[in-house]
Parts: C-alpha cells; structure tokens; sequence
C-alpha cells in the first residue's frame, strides 16, 4: 500500500478543488469545430487557452497532405526511427527545417518533451552542468535530470545572474550548457536573449534555446526569438515543437555542430519510440511552408495579442510583463481564480487555469493564448466576457 502513500497529497489537492466546484481543471472537448471553437459539455465555446497561434489545425492544405499521407502510406510507421521508422518524409522534414533555420543538420523526434528529453539527456553527463532559466519547462528540467548532471538554476530572464553563476564554476563554465526558452509558455514573457548569448559566449559555454512558443511567432520570419535578437549565430541548438503554431505533434532540435547527426546514435528517447506518423510529418510540412510564405499569419497574431492585452490591461487585470501570444491573467486568490475560470466557461470562453505549483511566483493563473485564427469579434468577446466578471468579482480579485 505504502506506494500509494505519495498520491494523497494528489488526492486532497482533487478534492480541494471539488470543494471549490471545479471538477476538474481539464475540460473535454465533445467536439472540434474550428481552430478557435468547440463544443463543450454541449456548450459552443470561444477557445483562447490552446497554442494554436497561427491557428493552422484547420487548415485546409494541411488537412488535405495529412489525409494524402494517410492514404498513401498509412496511418503508422509502427517503429523507431532507428529500424524501420524512418521514411522519405522524415528526412525531408529534417531537411526543411535545416534549410529554414539555415543550420547544418537537424533531427526530429516525436513530441517536443522528447526532443528536450532526448538532446538534453544525450548532450551531457555526471560531471557536466546546466546553467538553466528557473522557469524553464518540466521536459526542459526532466531531460537535464536524466543526464545526471548538476543543474543551476539562473533567476528567470535575468542576464545578470546568469553572469555571475558562470563565473563561479570557473574553467568549467566553458563546458556549462546553458538553457533558455524564447517566449515563456506561463507569462508570456520573451526572453532577453542579446544579452544572454552575450554572456554565454564571453564565457565560451554552449547555448541552447527552445523556441516551442516563439516558432513561427517572433522574428522577421518567424525563426523565433533568436533571430528577433540578431543572435542566431549565438546558439549553439535550437529546440522546438510541431505541437504550437505548427499545429500538430513531434519536435525538433537543429544546429551547426556536425556532431547532430552521431547524438542521434546515443539518444534514446530518439531510438526506443515510434517515430512520428505520415500524416503528421505531412501536415507539419505544410504548415512549415505556410509560415514561410505567409507572414500575414504573424502580423494578424500580434494584432489580435496587442488587441486582447489592452482589453485585459485596460478592465484591470494584472497579466504578464509584456503583450504577446500568451497572456497570463495573475490573481492571488486561488477563489477568484477558480470563479472567474468558470464565469468564462459559463459565458462560452475558455482559456487555460493554471495553479501553483506550476506557476511562476505562486500566483494562480488565467492563460489565455490568442491565434491568428481568432476574428477581431471573438477577441472582443473574450474581453468582454473578462471584464464583466471583474465587474461582478469586484472585490478581492
Ligand atoms: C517550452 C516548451 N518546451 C517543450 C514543450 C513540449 O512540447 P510538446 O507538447 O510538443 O511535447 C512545451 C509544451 O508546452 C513547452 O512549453
């Protein structure tokens, strides 16, 4: 029995929330009807809690090269890319985003925890260390784990602190692998990554920036946040994911050093799991291709981000440092949280409730995300519906 000891803990915390009348924190979708509308418990509901922020799942081309793929060569690869999971598609997935990031080489796994999983785990050893952003990601944190090296954490988003950590391991800062994402998947904040790759190569360690919410979102052509910063020649591995702005499933991990190609020999999250299917590699090179060719997705993302941030701002809610495609709405009552959450669902608008621990600075938090899929009208009734809850809440929120 004493194995099941550790999920009490777990078990409260349900009830907690029971108790508070939130079932649950997830909902079910009876039905997808858009990139930004489903049905839920029978309700029509404006979704603004996804990472669909160029809105790409409804896609009409990539729904047809997924449904071309499927018919062509099957719903599965029903292996590892190291035996028979390998087909064209992969590698010419691998050779596309090689080409858009302009890098040497590039592997694709089959979700973006594997990638940070996989790379992470495989790039360093007992003895070796990480010097990673506090906030960063649990795959982020796992895949460091798994490696057995010594983890140091820097404050978040602060260069400063980074310097100072390097600096103390001496010598040994040349060989740290230093970890940063670009824009922060709780608070929406960006990461300020000139000055971070300023003080990671004065100390001559390695960079490593997973851009899983930036893809496709920051930057002149959407290559993320290192190439907004003009520091792409700083990083030594990028990481990302196909499950955001690419809208589907599987991550990546590009770079320069010839040594990529021979990590995927010694990565096992890479080789002891299927590799991602045909549809799905299909669909995400579509995708691929319209986030080059149609930077009007990225322009009509931000327009809708700066929209729904001054709405939030201007009704008197406290969110995220910055506007952008995640804006956390922070509240220090766990009960106005819980209200608000489920005034939105009562008013067909759904957005991402998120408790501590898993939250920055212990404040619970009210995750919107907006899409380029989203019309100026729903924006307006994700506000809207917002700001008369803070109406009816006035007090304590
Ligand atoms: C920064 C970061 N990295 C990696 C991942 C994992 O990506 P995936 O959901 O594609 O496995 C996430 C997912 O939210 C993320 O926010």
């Amino acid at each position: 029995m004493a194995i099941f000891d550790k999920f009490k803990p777990l078990a409260e915390a349900r009830e907690f929330l029971a108790r508070s009348g939130v079932e649950s924190i997830h909902v079910t979708m009876d039905k997808v009807v858009s990139a930004t509308e489903a049905v839920v418990a029978g309700q029509p509901m404006i979704l603004a809690g996804t990472n669909n922020y160029l809105g790409l799942t409804f896609n009409p081309d990539c729904i047809e090269a997924a449904c071309r793929a499927a018919r062509e060569l099957g719903t599965g690869t029903t292996g590892s890319r190291v035996a028979n999971g390998t087909y064209a598609g992969h590698l010419t997935l691998e050779k596309e985003l090689a080409d858009f990031f302009n890098r040497r080489g590039v592997i694709v796994f089959s979700t973006g925890y594997v990638a940070n999983l996989g790379m992470l785990s495989t790039l360093a050893a007992a003895g070796d260390v990480f010097v990673i952003d506090a906030d960063c990601h649990a795959s982020i944190y796992d895949g460091c784990r798994l490696s057995g090296a010594d983890i140091i954490r820097f404050r978040h988003n602060d260069a400063q602190n980074l310097d100072t950590r390097l600096r103390r391991l001496g010598e040994k800062a040349a060989d740290a692998l230093v970890i940063v994402e670009g824009i922060y998947s709780m608070l929406g904040d960006t990461a300020p990554l000139a000055d971070i790759a300023a003080v990671t190569s004065s100390c001559g360690a390695y960079l490593v920036v997973d851009e899983a919410h930036s893809l496709g979102v920051s930057g002149p052509t959407g290559r993320g946040v290192a190439e907004a910063a003009g520091v792409e020649d700083k990083v030594d591995f990028i990481i990302g994911t196909f499950s955001k702005s690419l809208g589907s499933i599987g991550g990546f991990c590009a770079s320069n050093h010839a040594e990529l190609d021979l990590i995927r020999y010694a990565n096992r999250p890479y080789m002891f799991t299927a590799s991602p299917s045909p549809s799905i590699i299909a669909s995400t090179r579509k995708a691929l291709e319209i986030i080059r060719t149609q930077p009007q997705l990225r322009d009509r993302l931000w327009d809708n981000a700066r929209r729904l941030y001054a709405r939030l701002r201007s009704s008197g809610y406290e969110l995220g440092p910055e506007p952008s495609p995640v804006i956390a709405v922070r509240l220090t009552r766990l009960e106005s949280a819980f209200a608000i959450w489920k005034g939105l669902l009562a008013r067909g608008v759904y957005v991402n409730l998120v408790l501590p621990p898993a939250t920055p600075e212990g404040n619970a938090l009210l995750r919107c995300s907006v899409s380029a899929g989203h019309t100026s009208d729903q924006i307006d009734k994700i506000g809207d519906a917002f700001a008369g809850l803070r109406e009816s809440l006035k007090t304590g929120v």
